[in-house]
């Protein structure tokens, strides 16, 4: 099995807007350090940084149990699993899921589909979800670290009596999952309550990056994927970002020495682009590891994503030739796992005989490099993160790269990459505005302003 692959030689120029070589070589002592001070612990938001060794720490009895629970519920011949939770609590598995699935899962009938709640306050999709699982058979699982955000707890409160009214109290209870703090929340006195069968998020390790505690491996069990693969992937990009791995060999400290750079030449936006839909989701999740990781104090590259070929025909005008703030890391998946040949085709009206004979990939292929090309002619650096393919164990290593780059890029702007303390503002403001007990300050000062 291949090792994820990073190319950087179309972020590379001597002239401005790209990364100067010698300056990439400066970035060597300060990534291995940062690097170190994840390790130790020695860095800001150092309660956070659980994720960091997680891949070694997770036991084969762990793996069993969660194995064990997917299997139960599995067994229950369910048509759909709701998974309630929201940013971290949702995006990995998700991103996972979605990666690892058939594009078609849902209306195949690979059962259970793995059905998301709680992600939005939206009252037609709450609506519709409850309608469609009126005639399905389903179980659920509910993920709150905090165990009192709003979104997931409402769905939740919603679910939980559309579950009991159903198959009754015990049954339901039977059906519930709960991933939550390991004594604190709503969640935690609910689940011990009701005796949910329930999973702890351990205190160490932040929503973003809980993919690989229960609150990814729960979800992907439960959809049939290989949870082994998946950490064992993690476990291998562990060793190759450790601290013993110097910076010319360590990718993440590359990864992230490279979006520094390109960040203090005036590109402001690092766009995640993907050229296979599965992916979509894993860059929803990219997009909140790094957003939240460093858009704070003033500071930070916006993470932005696109879905190519199908956006080139669209955002691909402003990549090509808009605003010059831009770069672009590419995920490269390198075999699809399946074949498509190009028929010849007698009148040929298309103009397409040239390509009869070839496979479909080898054209998504040459609109990688030509697009690669074509942006970097526009002066839009390309970095390339090449997986060999998609599969549990290769998404497993690229889930820990992003997270090992992620902590090293924050440390690198000097920020704290482990809190999130700019989401509280709109959470005040809702609750004012609904009058929430405890907030008649907040409320009377809103109303004012409205
Ligand atoms: O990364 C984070 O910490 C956040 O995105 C949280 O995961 C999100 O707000 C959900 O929080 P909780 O799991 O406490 O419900």
């Amino acid at each position: 099995m291949k090792q994820i692959k990073l190319d950087l030689s179309k972020a590379f120029s001597k002239t401005g807007g790209f990364i100067s070589p010698d300056i990439f070589d400066t970035y060597k002592q300060p990534t291995e350090q940062l690097n170190t001070a994840l390790h130790k612990k020695s860095g800001r938001g150092s309660d956070y940084t659980g994720w960091v060794n997680l891949p070694y720490e997770i036991s084969n009895e762990f793996l069993t149990e969660v194995e064990n629970t997917a299997k139960t519920i599995r067994a229950k011949n369910i048509d759909i699993y709701v998974v309630i939770g929201i940013g971290g609590s949702y995006l990995g598995a998700k991103a996972v899921v979605d990666a690892l699935s058939n594009n078609f899962a849902h209306l195949k009938g690979d059962k259970p589909s793995i059905l998301f709640a709680g992600q939005n306050i939206s009252e037609d999709y709450l609506a519709e979800l409850r309608d469609l699982l009126k005639n399905k058979e389903w179980a659920t699982c509910v993920i709150s670290k905090s165990g009192t955000t709003t979104e997931p707890a409402l769905a939740f409160r919603i679910l939980k009596q559309d579950l009991e009214e159903k198959y009754g109290k015990a049954e339901a209870q039977s059906r519930i999952c709960a991933v939550t703090d390991a004594s604190k929340g709503a969640l935690k006195t609910l689940a011990n309550e009701e005796n949910y069968k329930t999973f702890v998020i351990p205190d160490n390790v932040g929503g973003r990056y809980s993919v690989l505690t229960p609150v990814g491996l729960i979800p992907i069990a439960v959809a049939g994927f290989n949870i082994r693969a998946l950490v064992n992937g993690a476990k291998e990009m562990a060793s190759a970002t450790n601290t013993s791995v110097p910076f010319e060999k360590n990718i993440a400290c590359q990864y992230a020495a490279a979006r520094h750079a390109l960040y203090t030449e005036g590109k402001k936006i690092e766009i995640l682009v993907n050229y296979q839909p599965k992916l979509h989701y894993i860059a929803e999740w990219w997009k909140q590891l790094y957003g939240e990781s460093e858009g704070k104090d003033g500071k930070g590259l916006f993470p932005a994503s696109v879905d190519f070929s199908s956006d080139l025909h669209s955002m691909g005008q402003y990549i090509q030739e808009g605003e010059r703030l831009l770069f672009e890391t590419v995920i490269s998946v390198e075999k699809p796992d399946n074949k498509v040949l190009i028929p010849e085709d007698t009148d040929n009206l298309d103009k397409l005989n040239f390509l009869a004979g070839k496979n479909i990939d080898y054209v998504n292929k040459m609109a990688e490099l030509g697009t690669q090309i074509a942006h970097v002619d526009g002066d839009v650096p390309n970095i390339k993160v090449e997986i060999e393919r998609l599969d549990e164990y290769n998404l497993g290593q690229l889930i820990y790269f992003f997270e090992k780059a992620c902590g090293i890029s924050g440390y690198l702007i000097n920020v704290n990459p482990f809190d999130q303390p700019g989401v509280e503002a709109y959470k005040k403001n809702m609750f004012a505005l609904l009058e929430k007990p405890g907030f008649e300050n907040e409320t009377k000062m809103l109303k004012d302003r409205i």
